[in-house]
């Protein structure tokens, strides 16, 4: 099998809270090969933008091991070793504006990650000039300050940023989830050609489903810090395994738009009511669901293959391969 190019074992990521310790991420195994797009959903808080942020180096990790291309990374990154890795793995981030410095301009911004590769001057310029023109936009925007442009036209600045060095990895935050409803398409198709065109592997977190089941290949499914199931995006979304995955994709695809709304911000509510801490056994999941036994909240359940291919992390797991549980979003 040839190495995936990011290895994540045992991956923890706690946060101090008052005398407790949250666990964003909490034992998490992931790979990522060359070239795939993994997508990544779960509720509001359930550590996804955690997990991409200590993937991409942003974030110091609490335990576990990450390997990039093979090589072991660092808990926490000195100056060069940040450098290092950005030509290797870039984010896209929500807010657009946020990851643009507002007092320089979009040809200069352009240019930034392709200094730490030594690329300078003209050659420099002439590569943000092809990368402006690449992400639909006019030369002249490259003289313009952030503020100048429109949030649709910052995402593509955002992304041509992230593509210009040629990273094997670029990790996707929500990249559409702040624009208007009319350009979120066009981002996505742009994402997804030039991923095409690059072989660039792609984590992409998002909270709408329909986006990730149309660009990811395998998708994993975060609850409280863990990756309850992961496997190919198809079979997670007609098959889906675990009791929560169920949940969530009945939470998406049910009732119309406003009862959709109303029944995630409960989820978000619940969440919020159980904060993942460090100290806690059994599977998360168990106030929540219906299929619950005492077993469950006795030990952790780990990732199982499931007879649909995917992975998924339940006690009762035999149980719902012969048909046990579907019926009971
Ligand atoms: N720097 C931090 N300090 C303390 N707690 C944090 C920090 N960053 C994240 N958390 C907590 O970690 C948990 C996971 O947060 P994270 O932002 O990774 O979730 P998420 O799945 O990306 O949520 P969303 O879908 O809302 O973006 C949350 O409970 C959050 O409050
Ligand atoms: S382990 Fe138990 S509580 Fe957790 S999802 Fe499976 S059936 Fe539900
Ligand atoms: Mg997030």
């Amino acid at each position: 099998m040839t190495t995936p190019f990011i290895d994540v074992s045992q991956l923890r990521c706690h946060f101090k809270s008052g005398d407790d310790l949250l666990a964003a991420v909490d034992g998490v195994n992931l790979q990522i090969a060359a070239g795939e797009v993994l997508g990544l959903v779960g509720e509001s808080g359930s550590g996804k933008s955690t997990l991409g942020r200590v993937i991409a180096g942003l974030q110091a990790r609490s335990a576990g091991t990450l390997l990039v291309d093979g090589k072991e990374m660092p808990h926490q990154y000195s100056r060069r070793q940040f450098r290092a890795m950005s030509t290797k793995v870039q984010m896209v981030f929500q807010d657009s504006y946020a990851s643009l410095n507002p007092r320089m301009t979009i040809l200069a911004s352009l240019q930034e990650p392709l200094w730490s590769l030594g690329v300078r001057g003209k050659q420099a310029r002439d590569k943000a000039a092809y990368w402006l023109d690449r992400v639909g936009l006019p030369q002249s925007a490259g003289e313009r300050y952030p503020h100048e442009l429109s949030g649709g036209q910052r995402q593509r600045i955002g992304i041509a940023r992230a593509f210009i060095a040629e990273p094997k990895l670029v990790i996707c935050d929500e990249p559409v989830s702040a624009l208007d409803v009319s350009v979120q398409a066009q981002i996505i198709n742009l994402l997804q050609e030039l991923q095409r065109e690059h072989n660039t592997a792609m984590l992409f977190i998002a909270h709408d489903l329909a986006v990730v089941r149309f660009l990811a290949s395998r998708t994993a499914v975060m609850y409280l810090g863990e990756i309850v199931e992961i496997g190919p995006t198809a079979a997670v979304f007609e098959s889906p395994r675990h009791p929560y995955t169920v949940k969530l994709l009945a939470a998406h695809l049910d009732g119309n738009p406003r009862e959709r709304v109303l029944r995630s911000l409960a989820d978000v509510k619940a969440v919020a009511n159980k904060a993942p801490l460090a100290s806690d056994s059994g599977c998360r999941f168990a106030p929540r669901c219906q299929l619950a036994t005492r077993a469950c909240s006795d030990s952790p359940p780990w990732l199982q293959l499931s007879v649909v291919d995917t992975e998924a992390a339940c006690h009762r797991l035999a149980y719902i391969d012969g048909g046990g549980s579907q019926a009971q979003p």
